[in-house]
This record gives C-alpha cells, sequence and structure tokens, in this order.
C-alpha cells in the first residue's frame, strides 16, 4: 500500500510512472490488519496470513507510526485517542488510497506461486494463481518489490515431552482472542510483543494464572498478581512443566510466542531474505535493495519500532531508484555503506539505542526523497515515554496519551480503559457512550438514565 502510494503521490505531481500491478492473495488488502478469524488454512485454503487476535490495541503509540503525507486528524476528523485497536488502524491505513485508483492495481485473491529471473534477458516472471478461479497466469516484469511481511510463518521449537501435555498448545500466529482463557493456567513460551500482550490479554480475560518464560531475559515489568516470568522451559511431563530453575508448574494452556521465520516460498533462494528478526537485515542495501539483485526491492523486512512512516519512507526511495531520480551506487559502494551500518548495528546497547538507530535510518531515506520530513527526534521521545508508560504500568500504559508530531494534535482520552473495554469494533471506539455506561462497564452498575440527562444538560 505504501508502494502504491508512493507511485500515485509521484504522478499526481506530473511523472511518468511505469505500469504497476500488485498480487494480493486476500480478497482485501491491509496485510496483518485485515482480520481473518480464520487459523491454520484460509478460505481458499491458503496459510492464513495475519497472526493478529481480537481485542488487540496498537501495542505503541499511534503517534508513532501516522503517516507524515496523511494525518490522524484529517482521516477521522477529530482526535482520537493513542492506542488504537486493529479495526480503527485498518481503516486508517485503508482511508489513505480508499479514494484514489489505486486499489485498480491490485489483483486480489491471487497468490504469487513462483518468480524466475533470467539473467541473460535481465526479466523476471512471475507466475500466480487466481485463488477464485485456480487458474495460473505469468507475466513479465522489470523490477520486483516483495511486500510480503514477515510475521506470518511462525517459528514453533520443539521442547522435550511437549506431546504429552493435554491440553492446548498452540502457536501466537494461531490465537485469535483470550476469552477461552478465563480460568485457565496458561504459559507463554517467548519474552517479546506476542508474550507479553498474549499475557495481559489473558490476564483481563481473567486467567486463572499466566506464566511467561523467557530464553535469554525476561521483559522485567511490574507483572500485577497472577502473572509471573520464569526462565525457560526444561520439559513437559503431561500438564507438568519443569523450567531451567528448578520449579515446576501445572497448565491447561500453552501459547509459542517464539515469533516469525522470514519465509518467501515464491522466491528462489537467490533471491530470498534468510534473516533473524532484527533492524538492519544484513543484504539489504539501505533495508530495502537485495544487494546479489538490486532489481529486487524489500519493504518492511526489518524488525519494527517505526511501522507506517517506516515503510513509507522505503517505498519512497525505491520508487525513486525505479524512477531513476534517485541513483543507485555500484556494488562496491552499497557493500561498503551496507558494512557501516552494520558495524553501527552491531554496536547498540539496548532499546534506547535500538530507536534511535531506526530513526536515523529513516531519516537517511526522507532526506533522499520528497516525502516529508517530521520530527523523528520527538518520535524517539515519544517512543521513550511509552517504554517508561509501561514500565510503570503494563497494563494501563495504554490509556495514555501523546501529541502528534505532524499536527501536534493532542490525543484524547479514550472513553473506557483498556482493561474493561471488550469490545474492538471502530463502530464503538467511535462512539460516545453515555457516562453511566462507561460506568457500568467499570464498576458493574446498571446505566442510570438520569444521571445521563444531567450530565447532557451539564
Ligand atoms: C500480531 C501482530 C501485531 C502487530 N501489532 C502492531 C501494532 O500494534 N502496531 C504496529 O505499528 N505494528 C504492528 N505489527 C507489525 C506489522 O508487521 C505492521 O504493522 C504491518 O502490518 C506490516 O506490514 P507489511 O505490509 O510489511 O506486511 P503484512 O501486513 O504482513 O502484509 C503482507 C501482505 O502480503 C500478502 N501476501 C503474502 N504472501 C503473498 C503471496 N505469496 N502472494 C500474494 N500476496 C501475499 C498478505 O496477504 C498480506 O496482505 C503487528 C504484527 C503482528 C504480527
Ligand atoms: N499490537 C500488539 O499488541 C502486538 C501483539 C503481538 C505482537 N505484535 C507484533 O508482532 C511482531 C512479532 O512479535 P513476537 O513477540 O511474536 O516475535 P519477536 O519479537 O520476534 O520475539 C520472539 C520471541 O520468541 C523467543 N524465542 C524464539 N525462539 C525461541 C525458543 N526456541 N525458545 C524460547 N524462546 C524463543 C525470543 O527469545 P530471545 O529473546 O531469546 O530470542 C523472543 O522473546 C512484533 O512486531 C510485535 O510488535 C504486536
Amino acid at each position: 500500500m505504501a508502494a502504491l502510494r508512493a507511485f500515485e503521490s509521484a504522478q499526481r505531481a506530473g511523472a511518468k510512472i511505469p505500469e504497476i500491478v500488485a498480487y494480493e492473495k486476500q480478497d482485501d488488502w491491509g496485510g496483518q490488519w485485515n482480520y481473518d478469524w480464520r487459523s491454520g488454512t484460509d478460505k481458499y485454503g491458503e496459510p492464513v496470513h495475519s497472526s493478529m487476535y481480537r481485542n488487540l490495541w496498537s501495542n505503541g503509540p499511534k503517534e508513532a507510526l501516522e503517516f507524515a503525507e496523511y494525518t490522524f486528524d484529517e482521516h477521522f476528523g477529530r482526535p482520537i485517542s493513542s492506542y488504537p485497536p486493529r479495526e480503527v488502524l485498518w481503516d486508517y491505513i485503508d482511508g489513505r488510497v480508499r479514494k484514489s485508483k489505486v486499489k485498480d492495481k491490485v489483483q486480489f485473491s491471487t497468490a504469487v506461486r513462483w518468480v524466475d529471473y533470467d539473467r541473460d534477458q535481465d526479466i523476471f516472471t512471475v507466475t500466480v494463481e487466481n485463488l477464485r478461479s485456480g487458474k495460473t497466469t505469468s507475466s513479465e516484469f522489470d523490477r520486483i518489490i516483495v511486500a510480503t511481511g514477515h510475521f506470518s510463518f511462525p517459528n514453533v521449537p520443539e521442547f522435550e515431552g511437549i506431546d504429552s501435555f493435554p491440553g492446548t498448545v498452540q502457536h501466537a500466529h494461531d490465537f485469535r482472542g483470550a476469552e477461552k482463557l478465563a480460568d485457565q493456567r496458561v504459559l507463554l513460551i517467548g519474552a517479546s510483543y506476542s508474550a507479553e500482550d498474549i499475557g495481559v490479554q489473558a490476564f483481563k480475560m481473567g486467567a486463572r494464572s499466566v506464566t511467561m518464560s523467557y530464553r535469554t531475559g525476561p521483559m522485567g515489568y511490574d507483572w500485577p498478581d497472577g502473572i509471573e516470568e520464569l526462565p525457560l522451559v526444561d520439559r513437559f511431563e503431561g500438564q507438568t512443566v519443569h523450567f531451567t530453575d528448578g520449579e515446576t508448574r501445572e497448565f491447561d494452556s500453552v501459547i509459542l510466542c517464539t515469533g516469525y521465520l522470514h519465509k518467501y516460498p515464491f522466491l528462489p533462494g537467490e533471491l530470498a531474505l534468510y534473516s533473524p528478526n532484527n533492524i538492519y537485515p544484513a543484504s539489504l542495501y539501505r533495508g530495502v535493495v537485495w544487494q546479489k539483485n538490486p532489481k529486487v526491492y524489500y519493504l518492511g523486512a526489518q524488525d519494527q519500532w517505526f511501522t507506517f512512516n517506516m515503510f513509507d519512507a522505503q517505498a519512497w526511495y525505491v520508487r525513486d531508484l525505479i524512477l531513476g531520480r534517485a541513483a543507485l551506487p555500484s556494488a562496491e559502494q552499497r557493500a561498503a555503506h551496507m558494512r557501516q551500518w552494520r558495524d553501527r548495528f552491531q554496536e547498540l546497547d539496548g532499546d534506547a539505542d535500538d530507536v534511535r538507530f531506526q530513526a536515523e535510518y529513516i531519516r537517511d531515506l526522507i532526506d533522499a526523497t520528497d516525502y516529508p520530513m517530521f520530527d523523528l527526534d520527538e518520535v524517539v521521545r515519544i517512543f521513550l515515554a511509552w517504554k517508561q508508560e509501561k514500565k510503570e504500568n503494563i497494563i494501563t500504559y495504554r490509556d495514555k496519551s501523546h501529541p502528534s508530531v505532524i499536527t501536534g494534535t493532542m490525543a484524547t482520552t479514550h472513553h473506557t480503559t483498556w482493561l474493561q473495554e471488550l469490545d474492538d469494533s471502530l463502530e464503538r471506539y467511535l462512539s460516545t457512550p453515555e457516562r453511566s455506561e462507561v460506568e457500568a462497564i467499570v464498576v458493574g452498575t446498571e446505566p442510570d438514565a438520569e444521571k445521563d440527562e444531567a450530565a447532557t444538560q451539564e
């Protein structure tokens, strides 16, 4: 969507743009934000793409991901809170391109099956399957942009005895909501965003206990009673789990929050990125140009502090390379540039360094394009404030507000706190429930019409 928008923006400014075809295997765009209730395979028998679930709210402040050229104010016409739920963010990214003609360039329900590069003719042949008709076709292209995401193919490690566990075992990719975890003893393996958020979702929905098991180190938040962190699982014995520090616990459900694999089953090995999930994957010049074949570009292949605005910066730069507005340095110069950034990357020490590094990476890309520069230092400040607020209270950080770095608008306080809100729909989010209705949710009282009447008169 960022790439399509980048070309559209150049075209609007009078540039001649090349013929573009986008293939999307789902019926609509939005990627991860285009939620599917299914798990395993989708309605076409394809692997389900989205790893999202009910009640997923943005886990970073929206002010850190805002498009510099399409603001939340422009989309919603009024200030909203800093941590919108999934459907609200889908509406925002869809809204930017909803009224333009770029959707015509997308062939939906069409899975890319294979990409072949002919070195002699310097051309790519892309074979796709229309999932509705079952028809397979091939077309030729001069350039390829890979924007298939990298949080869809679960990393599923083995633990001794796990096959003897009698409860449910699933990966976070297949998790669709925490309601069924009520009154259960839940084990989450992993110590990153999935473990953190699924852990607090389980807590919110009334799990009896939540245990998170870390490999490298604990997340270390000040968890509420009922959530604990233990070192790595050593082995399972039926319902009993032994941890490497000698502790044992019994569980009803296990969720592997062990991350995802970079996997591009439609690409031959020489074009496919193979990397751990980090913020500067090797072999990508400026994080986007495939070193071994600079006519192949990746968008969003990094681990992500910044998201939508980083994808824009990348898309604008890739567009300019394709339009010949930006010059591609020689292979040696690209290698030297990557070495320099890899060295910086390897010296990073902790989250604050990571955020600053990604901000500098984005600044470097925007400097090379006409994407509107925004106050990256202020976004870094917001990220650091967010980290601090999580440290202070992991349950309430989503109730805090941050200012937009683009418009200066201060986010509103949402009508219902994250812990109390059980309806994550766009309609509910944008509604203005009566005061007594919110109180009824929070303190469990009956709504009081008289009080609302009085509030309206006030
Ligand atoms: C559980 C979860 C929660 C997240 N929460 C947040 C959050 O709160 N805030 C935030 O900023 N970011 C969040 N992210 C990060 C998320 O990765 C980005 O926000 C964003 O969705 C990445 O966009 P993308 O276009 O790179 O990839 P994706 O969103 O994954 O989109 C890739 C698209 O490629 C399509 N595709 C894949 N293979 C093929 C094929 N062979 N042929 C055709 N089409 C194909 C898919 O159907 C999909 O539409 C979250 C990620 C996950 C997994
Ligand atoms: N909006 C939301 O609330 C929300 C919710 C969930 C996810 N997300 C997003 O989804 C993306 C992916 O997050 P993620 O947490 O799924 O993946 P991730 O950040 O890549 O983390 C993977 C975790 O799995 C652990 N791990 C990997 N292999 C393991 C093994 N063999 N044994 C034990 N632990 C192992 C890693 O431990 P080590 O540290 O030891 O490597 C790490 O803690 C992120 O962009 C995140 O922001 C957002």
